[in-house]
């Protein structure tokens, strides 16, 4: 049974935030663009040579801020890392991250880390393990944290679909989820998987944040790698979404090929700009 933690956040964010790279960092710290949270990923401030504590700090006075990770290896059977989610701990507590999440999926098996995210069969008994590690996280952390559907380069055929899969584990575990609209899109192009019929089963309710990406187009198939603008699919998928959650907080990712702030910041104006027409429409 999880632990039932308390819905009080820490922090709190809203709006469409920008995810912190490093190219950014100075501008973002010095000048005002009107961006109203950052989503720092956990391990730049863990590798040699990343984010130091003092830059933690900057950012932490200078803006609310959410800690993404992709390294607890929730869906792997190694044990888990409590050195990596230590370290994940103190930086949530120094950076009064609003919430703490990773994906649902394995990282690493062997004691060798992948670097990539490893989707699992979706199958009861993969509920019960992922839910049972997540479980144990959130213990450790003292907290929820929410985990993000990932894409997928092979079909592998297992009893439940994703949307599924992931309510089972979302209420199995009692953590939230991050939906990211971009891998939804890359599954039904690679996989034939209908991304709009996966929205109508997720469980929006649990919807604690939402990620916007833009993939690489290899012909055949489409490549998650944050690289690029937002793809006009995803973005009618996004407007469809947010008609039942006008309030998640939105996250524009890039990940390589990091451009000119000015074009996170564009990307985030047209999530923006999306939300007053949904807004509108409804009012
Ligand atoms: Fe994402």
């Amino acid at each position: 049974m999880a632990t039932a933690f308390p819905t009080g956040e820490r922090g709190s964010v809203s709006g469409v935030g920008i995810g912190l790279r490093d190219p950014h960092f100075d501008q973002l710290m010095t000048e005002d663009h009107g961006v109203p949270w950052l989503e720092l990923l956990a391990d730049n401030f863990l590798a040699r040579g990343g984010l130091t504590p003092r830059q933690l700090d900057r950012v932490a006075q200078r803006y609310p801020v959410t800690l993404h990770c992709v390294s607890m290896n929730l869906g792997g059977v190694d044990p888990l890392d409590k050195a990596y989610l230590r370290e994940i701990r103190r930086i949530a507590a120094q950076a009064n991250a609003a919430w703490i999440s990773d994906h649902a999926c394995f990282t690493a098996h062997g004691g060798q880390q992948y670097h990539d995210l490893l989707p699992l069969p979706y199958s009861d008994e993969s509920i019960r393990h992922i839910a049972g590690r997540i479980a144990d996280v959130q213990d450790y952390l003292g907290q929820r944290i929410a985990i993000e559907n990932v894409s997928a380069y092979l079909r592998v055929d297992a009893p439940l679909n994703e949307a599924a899969f992931l309510a089972a584990v979302c209420d199995e575990a009692d953590c939230t989820l991050l939906l990211d609209v971009n891998n939804l899109y890359v599954n039904q192009v690679n996989l034939g998987l209908d991304a709009r019929q996966a929205l109508a089963e997720l469980p929006l309710d649990r919807v604690r944040e939402i990620h916007l990406a833009g993939y690489e187009d290899k012909g055949d198939y489409l490549i998650d790698a944050h690289n690029s603008r937002v793809s006009d699919p995803v973005w009618v998928l996004f407007a469809e979404l947010i008609q039942a959650m006008l309030h998640a907080p939105v996250l524009i990712e890039w990940d390589k090929d990091i451009p000119p702030l000015a074009t996170l910041l564009a990307e985030a104006e047209r999530a923006r700009a999306i939300i007053r027409q949904v807004k509108e429409a409804a009012a």
